[in-house]
């Protein structure tokens, strides 16, 4: 529980927007311990995603440094980084990001394709993660076929394909009704409470922050505070 899995240390992140430079970070210092669960709370615009792109090793910082266990992700060459990607951490995006004219078992089977594992495995395993989250009578449905809550539900069989230490879900109930978002929260306090994975979670919803270890909060791209959360 105590091991540090991932560390930020004086992170920031600037983007250019023509003249204008947009501080979406601005000096972020953060350590996940193995095993807990952080919801990421803050307004829309605050840096949220862009704290979980860098944690996640999809983005990395302008300045300061980003570490998975203990190795600077700058330090990785893309193919290293690719492959610790791929194995170690499930990223539910906010937008789904399913590839459309895929049914739901193949997009959960695709990370497991880039990580070669055998058909018949990938089919499996692909067919026992939807049953997992509630879809195993949706194996066949396309996307544009399944509400929003079930494509959330797709997402998160798709991050969670190749048995990822850490999942990172950005705003995964922000556009469900009350029910399947409760739904979803419960799931993700599972993998932290039953199976010991890292789960952060960036949120707006009360909810979210109920099932989690600890709070943290960012405005204007900075950390304002972290406090323990009620299941610590
Ligand atoms: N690719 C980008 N180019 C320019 N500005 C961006 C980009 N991505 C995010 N930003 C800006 O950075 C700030 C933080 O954005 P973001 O991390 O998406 O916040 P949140 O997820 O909390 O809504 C915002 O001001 C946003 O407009
Ligand atoms: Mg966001």
């Amino acid at each position: 529980m105590m091991d540090a899995v991932l560390r930020l240390e004086g992170v920031t992140r600037q983007y250019s927007l023509g003249k204008t430079i947009v501080h979406a970070l601005r000096g972020v210092d953060l350590v996940v311990h193995n095993g807990e669960i952080i919801a990421l709370m803050g307004p829309s615009g605050s840096g949220k995603s862009t704290l979980l792109h860098i944690l996640g090793a999809l983005d990395t910082p302008t300045s300061g440094t980003a570490l998975i266990d203990g190795i600077d992700v700058k330090s990785l060459a893309e193919r290293k980084l690719t492959q610790l990607r791929g194995q170690r951490i499930g990223f539910v995006f906010q937008t789904f990001n399913l590839v459309p004219t895929l049914s739901a078992q193949l997009n959960v089977e695709l990370p497991m394709i880039f990580q070669r594992v055998p058909r018949r495995t990938r089919a499996t395993r692909a067919r026992t993660l939807l049953t997992r989250v509630g879809l195993g009578d949706r194996f066949s449905h396309r996307p544009n076929e399944l509400s929003g809550g079930e494509r959330q539900r797709v997402a998160i069989a798709r991050a969670l394909a190749n048995d990822p230490e850490i999942i990172i879900a950005d705003e995964p109930t922000g556009n469900l009704d009350s029910e399947s978002g409760g739904r979803i929260l419960e799931h993700l306090a599972g993998l932290s409470r039953d199976d010991g994975k890292t789960v952060i979670i960036a949120t707006h919803d009360p909810d979210a922050a109920a099932v989690a270890g600890r709070i943290v909060r960012i405005k204007d791209g900075r950390l304002i505070t972290t406090q323990e959360g009620v299941h610590v």
